[in-house]
């Protein structure tokens, strides 16, 4: 769901009110769109024994991890972090899956403790030590091998995940190894099979060659004894970034590659959507601080930047970039960037708007995911404000960070000690 532009209203709130309110950057969400998103996907997955866990790192707010459980969603985490975040929210451990490539003796010790559904595990060093974590807690661990299906999702290089030169999984061959030598492993289940290829994937091909390489194993480790229990399918929907340019999946096409492809399985099914969930469901508010008048550009400098939102400078990502106002005005053309020090704090290049002056208020689109999650404080600028809107009202779920806040923890060297 899109908000309805011109007139400026986003799950039934005023968007330039709630700006003057709560001040810019403001992340806001619609808790409408994120429960429209869970339902397709649920209504998909009718009558399949299917779970659907969040990938947290898309939008890590309490607030939507919150929604998310109110809604029976768990959790895909990759740190303890995420883990206790989930937790804190109300999802139960018994819906939460631990995937990553970097799980450390301690995290998965904590995981291991708050009784999580299983991990993903991403090479024979990490099996052999959540071996020794279980083993030490007197506890199985349920577990899934990542299998890299050396598929390419033709997404940017930098969120592709399921190619033979990726870091994540290991091959069907190395897979095989873990399963015939399972029995080694006194306090790992290692009975079920995980697969992500990549992120903001738009077409079903690259979904439906991954699947049919891991159903092809899950019927090849069945046939020799080694029965599956759990298949996690990964996230990777992709969501619209620009109108009348991408067309992403139906959540009912791409469960039918799944259905079609693992059809016959009797296991448990886990999904690992992120952007998919929440990607639509927000938007960055910015004011333009400044038009500044170049030889050669016109650039507009807004009150976002890189450090509230990466996607544009880390992937070229493009994000549609619209004024919150009804007002017909001459079109423009504009560099769209923010105030940080680095050329790369560019939102857009070229892009043509109605013409803009300074206040005026602007939205930048599909900013849900790997948003505020991926924010940071460089050029020392607190993190934003968000808030999640529900039908005409709205509640803070993170308050804009104070300066206090940003710099608690850092001290002058006062003390010199030796290692
Ligand atoms: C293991 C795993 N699962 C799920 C996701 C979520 O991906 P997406 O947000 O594209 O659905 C990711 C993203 O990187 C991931 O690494």
């Amino acid at each position: 769901m899109q908000p309805d532009t011109p007139h400026a209203t986003f799950d039934g709130l005023d968007l330039r009110a709630l700006a003057e309110r709560l001040g810019t950057p403001l992340y806001v969400y619609s808790a409408s769109a994120m429960r429209a998103q869970i339902a397709s996907l649920q209504s998909a997955l009718g009558g399949m024994n299917a779970l659907i866990c969040f990938a947290v790192k898309a939008n890590p707010n309490r607030g939507v991890l919150s929604l998310m459980n109110a809604q029976g969603v768990g959790a895909d985490i990759v740190s303890v972090g995420e883990l206790r975040r989930a937790l804190q929210a109300g999802i139960p451990a018994e819906r939460i899956v631990f995937s990553g490539v970097g799980k450390t003796d301690a995290e998965m010790t904590e995981a291991l403790d708050a009784g999580i559904l299983r991990f993903n595990v991403e090479s024979h060093d990490e099996l052999v030590a959540l071996q020794c974590a279980a083993l030490e807690r007197g506890v199985l661990a349920r577990a899934s091998v990542r299998i890299n299906p050396d598929v390419d999702a033709f997404t940017p290089a930098k969120i592709s995940t399921g190619k033979a030169e990726n870091k994540f999984g290991v091959s069907i061959h190395e897979a095989r190894r873990w399963f015939s030598a399972r029995h080694e492993l006194d306090h790992v289940e290692l009975d079920g099979l995980h697969v992500h290829i990549g992120s903001q994937i738009l077409e079903l091909g690259p979904f439906r060659e991954a699947f049919q390489r891991v159903a092809a194993f899950w019927k090849e480790l069945t046939a020799s004894g080694h029965p599956i229990a759990s298949i996690d399918v990964g996230g990777g929907l992709g969501v619209c970034y620009r109108e009348g340019h991408d067309q992403p999946v139906h959540a009912a096409d791409y469960v039918a590659v799944v259905r079609e492809a693992l059809a016959g399985f009797e296991g448990q099914l886990l999904f690992e959507p992120g952007r998919y969930l929440v990607g639509e469901a927000g938007v960055l508010l910015t004011r333009v601080i400044r038009v500044k008048h170049g030889d050669e550009r016109q650039f507009l400098v807004l009150d976002a930047a890189m450090n509230d939102l990466a996607r544009p400078s880390l992937y070229d990502a493009w994000h549609d970039i619209v004024p919150v106002t009804g007002e017909v005005r001459p079109m423009t053309s504009y560099d769209i960037v923010g105030p940080v020090c680095e050329t790369g704090d560019t939102f857009a290049r070229a892009r043509t708007l109605p013409a803009c002056s300074s206040g005026d208020l602007l939205m930048i689109r599909t900013a849900g995911a790997y948003g505020a999650s991926m924010a940071s404080t460089y050029n020392s600028r607190p993190l934003a404000a968000e808030v999640l809107v529900d039908a005409g009202r709205y509640a803070v779920v993170r308050q804009r960070q104070r300066f206090e806040d940003m710099v608690a923890g850092e001290t002058a060297a006062h003390h010199w000690e030796t290692a």
